[in-house]
């Protein structure tokens, strides 16, 4: 049994690799400003509330709880917010990270996973995006997490950190228990938008683009389930322990959904009509983002288990009813 600090962890997948760390044994301490999470979904250990830039409190909680590694998710995390406002993302996601690493050195606590994205890489020249594929971000957002991972190799050198950052494509789904899912506030993420219509919460879902140079005209993106994601935490954690340095891993499916086949599924799964209307393409929204998650699969022995896409919005359906009604 162990004690991971769970950076972020009140927000959506933070929360699910909370439940699973508990479930296998350990104790999640999250630590989280509560900026865009919620206490509520805190619920499998102790929460501290605190900015991942006090390193004062980063220290004293670390000192509290002594725990044998963190886990980083806190971040903000939209592409449109970050368009608008870059500075403000490269503060959260770079300076945020490098205080929480220069914490860590304080207290000498050397084993770090982090929330990375696909959004490093930017429009891929070939698909399904492997690893060593150019990073060549296209937007803000993008831009801090590649920041951010450079700066790990950074803390790699000087502090000794060993790191693993996962590059999620795009978190869906939900904790099939219900007791934790998808809550952002305001949220730009497809598939509640989507199932937001399905309720009748929203008149319509606005297809950003349908001229894109994809099968449909749709945007493609590689939805992974949250559980899935959660799991592979706990599979990082354990290869960062056994291997020094710094490593990225992909973590998807290998399988692309465009926009319509979203909303397609999501009729079928909630046996509701869900009107579309047509509107702009969204600024840094590269065409199509479909992992390789080869090396996830070989080096960490990771397998996505609940990501074929009805059962990850059945699962974001059942929880959205509950957090909508
Ligand atoms: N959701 C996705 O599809 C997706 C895809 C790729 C990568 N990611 C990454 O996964 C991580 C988690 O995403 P999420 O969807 O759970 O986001 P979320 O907004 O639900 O959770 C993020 C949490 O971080 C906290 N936070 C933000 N800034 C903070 C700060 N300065 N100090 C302390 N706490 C702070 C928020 O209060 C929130 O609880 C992020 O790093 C994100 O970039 C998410």
């Amino acid at each position: 049994m162990a004690t991971i600090l769970v950076t972020g962890g009140a927000g959506y997948v933070g929360s699910h690799a909370c439940k699973a760390l508990a479930r296998a044994g350990h104790v999640p301490v999250t630590y989280d400003s509560l900026i865009r999470g919620h206490r509520e979904l805190v619920k499998w250990g102790p929460l501290e509330i605190g900015d991942i830039h006090d390193k004062a409190r980063l220290i004293e909680v670390m000192e509290t709880h002594r725990p044998a590694a963190v886990m980083h998710f806190a971040s903000f995390i939209f592409v449109n917010e970050s368009v608008a406002q870059p500075d403000l993302y490269e503060r959260n996601i770079v300076g945020g990270t490098e205080m929480l690493v220069d914490a860590m050195a304080v207290r000498d606590i050397r084993t770090l996973v982090v929330s990375s994205s696909a959004a490093v890489y930017g429009i891929p020249s070939f698909s399904p995006i492997t690893e060593d594929a150019p990073c060549r971000p296209v937007n803000p957002y993008g831009a801090a997490k590649l920041k951010m991972e450079q700066a790990l190799a950074r803390a790699q050198r000087d502090h000794g950190l060993s790191w693993v950052a996962l590059r999620y494509f795009n978190a869906a789904g939900a904790d099939p228990e219900g007791e934790t899912g998808e809550w952002h506030e305001p949220e730009n993420h497809l598939i509640p938008l989507v199932l937001d219509a399905a309720l009748g919460k929203s008149e319509a879902i606005t297809i950003n683009g349908d001229d894109y140079p994809t099968r449909d005209g749709t945007c493609v993106r590689d939805y992974i389930h949250v559980m899935d994601l959660a799991e592979a935490h706990l599979l990082a954690w354990r290869y960062a322990i056994g291997n020094d340095g710094g490593a990225a891993f992909n973590l998807g499916t290998g399988h692309g959904a465009s926009v319509l086949d979203v909303v397609t599924t999501a009729r079928k799964v909630t046996g509701h009509n869900i009107p579309v209307r047509a509107g702009q393409r969204r600024d840094g929204d590269p065409p199509a983002l479909v992992a390789d998650a080869g090396a996830a699969q070989r080096i960490l022995d990771w397998a996505p288990r609940r990501s074929d896409l009805a059962s990850q919005i059945a699962d974001a359906w059942a929880w959205h009813l509950t957090l909508r009604k």
